[in-house]
């Protein structure tokens, strides 16, 4: 089947007849690369100054193209001028706006470019600019982070490894232990923004152009550090993309595991924190459940965060240079992470702003399972023992108690002597949770002056990570 031919087609003229409707269908990508009209337009606006500086525009019609393009803009962005489903892609689309606003004038705007190098720099554009609305937000969940660490800095809970009791922690360490791989994120997204800053426009279809373009004009002015070195590298290099995605897919990971464990310390087993009632789902059937859906979904959601990096990674594999069709499967994954990160982030920082620490049940349970046995165990290190059979010690020692079920520290003089021989009255001193944490002086580690270190070394970071969110 031949359909008609769409009112505006930026080519056409060599083809006999219309395209058929399945080829249009499969091609038309208007709808959802639409949301990169303004920054299809910016790039029109330094577009049409470097055609005027080439003396490929006079003033009055530089005047009139840059009147119209603010005049599109703003019919764009308040739906007063839309795409229709015979445009082809978002580019098409603001052709035929510009046409409709200013007639033939609008036609030598595309002197010099091709869809190749503006597809190119309008996702450059979009993503960099997300990249800093996803940085305010992961500002906000470190935020979240490091006022319930600030809350709970006295607050000793049980460390887990191979989720078994192991030692004891402050409460704030375990919660600026999430905030560092969040930091992360942040600086990997700034990282990767000084590699994206690089503008593929004057590369035109793959070549450059004969016409006297000025790439590094158009550069500095959409913000770009530098114009593309190599034209078929700039129209077929989608790194930018597949980059962002990583960061993207590793900021969900790290979304999934603080979700997985507000999961488990909402549980009645943990009892480690109450959700409030505004982040929590009830049960349709049961009238007692407090579900800890953000959290669920925080963890789910990184199965399609890691989905959007497998796709255009897939996509990417085997595509020869130069522009190949293909490329344009490269914005959906991209518009999903966005749109999913920029989703899940509000939702998890809200539920951790707001969700209660029980302390009590933390600070009881915090030295459960003989988590003070290392602690035993490095006293009588330090009274010479070689650490092998003080391990052994106190292995056996944990084995008493278990069978007798008592503490560590409830075991009689004598019993100690029997247990082991390097077991005397002493190792009583060091069986409390408190001198545990304050004995893990080291940096990084769990006693108090250490964490209140990086609490406020955090907070400075935390800081500077909103000055580059804000700094557009
Ligand atoms: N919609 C296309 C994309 O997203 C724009 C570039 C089209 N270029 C072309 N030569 N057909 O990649």
């Amino acid at each position: 089947m031949t359909g008609q031919a769409p009112p505006t087609r930026l080519w056409g003229a060599r083809f006999s007849g219309g395209p058929a409707d399945a080829l249009t269908r499969l091609s038309t990508s208007v709808q959802f690369d639409w949301r990169l009209a303004p920054y299809d337009l910016l790039a029109s606006r330094a577009h049409a100054r470097v055609l005027r500086a080439a003396g490929l525009l006079d003033e009055h019609e530089l005047s009139r193209l840059l009147v119209a393009l603010d005049e599109l803009d703003h019919d764009a962005r308040h739906g007063l001028f839309r795409p229709s489903t015979e445009d082809e892609d978002v580019h098409t689309a603001l052709e035929r706006g510009l046409l409709e606003r200013v007639g033939s004038l609008g036609g030598k705007l595309r002197a010099g470019r091709s869809r190749n190098d503006q597809i190119a720099t309008d996702l450059r554009l979009y993503l960099r600019d997300h990249a800093r609305q996803v940085v305010s937000r992961l500002v906000e969940l470190e935020t979240a982070l490091v006022d319930q660490a600030e809350r709970t800095m006295h607050v000793p809970a049980p460390g887990m490894t191979h989720m078994q009791h192991a030692q004891p922690v402050l409460f704030a360490h375990q919660l600026l232990a999430h905030v560092q791989a969040f930091a992360r994120d942040v600086a990997r997204l700034q990282d990767w923004d000084r590699r994206a800053a690089v503008s593929p426009l004057g590369a035109g279809a793959l070549a450059g152009s004969s016409l006297p373009l000025d790439p590094q004009a158009v550069a500095t002015e959409l913000g770009f550090s530098s114009a593309a070195a190599n034209s078929i590298d700039a129209v077929s290099d989608r790194d930018f993309a597949a980059e962002f995605l990583f960061c993207a897919a590793l900021a969900g990971v790290h979304l999934s595991r603080l979700g997985e464990e507000v999961v488990l310390w909402t549980t009645s087993e943990f009892r480690w924190v109450e959700l409030d009632d505004s982040f929590a789902t009830g049960s349709s059937i049961m009238p007692q459940k407090k579900n800890p859906d953000v959290a669920e979904l925080a963890r789910g959601k990184a199965g399609r965060l890691v989905g959007d990096l497998t796709a255009l990674l897939t996509v990417l594999k085997g595509l020869p240079l130069a522009y190949d069709r293909d490329l344009q499967e490269d914005k959906e994954p991209v518009f999903d992470a966005v749109d999913t990160l920029l989703l899940v982030v509000p939702a998890v920082a809200g539920m951790i702003a707001t969700m209660r620490v029980n302390e009590a049940r933390l600070a009881q349970t915090a030295a459960d399972g003989f988590a003070l046995a290392t602690d035993v165990a490095e006293h009588l290190v330090r009274r010479g023992v070689p650490f092998r059979e003080a391990h052994e010690a106190v292995g056996h020692l944990v084995v008493w108690c278990s069978v007798h079920d008592v503490d560590l520290g409830d075991v009689s003089d004598d019993d100690l002597r029997t247990i082991s021989e390097h077991l005397t009255p002493d190792v009583r001193s060091v069986l409390s949770v408190e001198g545990a944490l304050a004995a893990r002086a080291t940096p990084g580690g769990t006693a108090p002056a250490r964490v209140r270190e990086q609490l406020d070394d955090v907070r400075q970071l935390v800081h500077e990570h909103a000055a580059w969110a804000a700094d557009g």
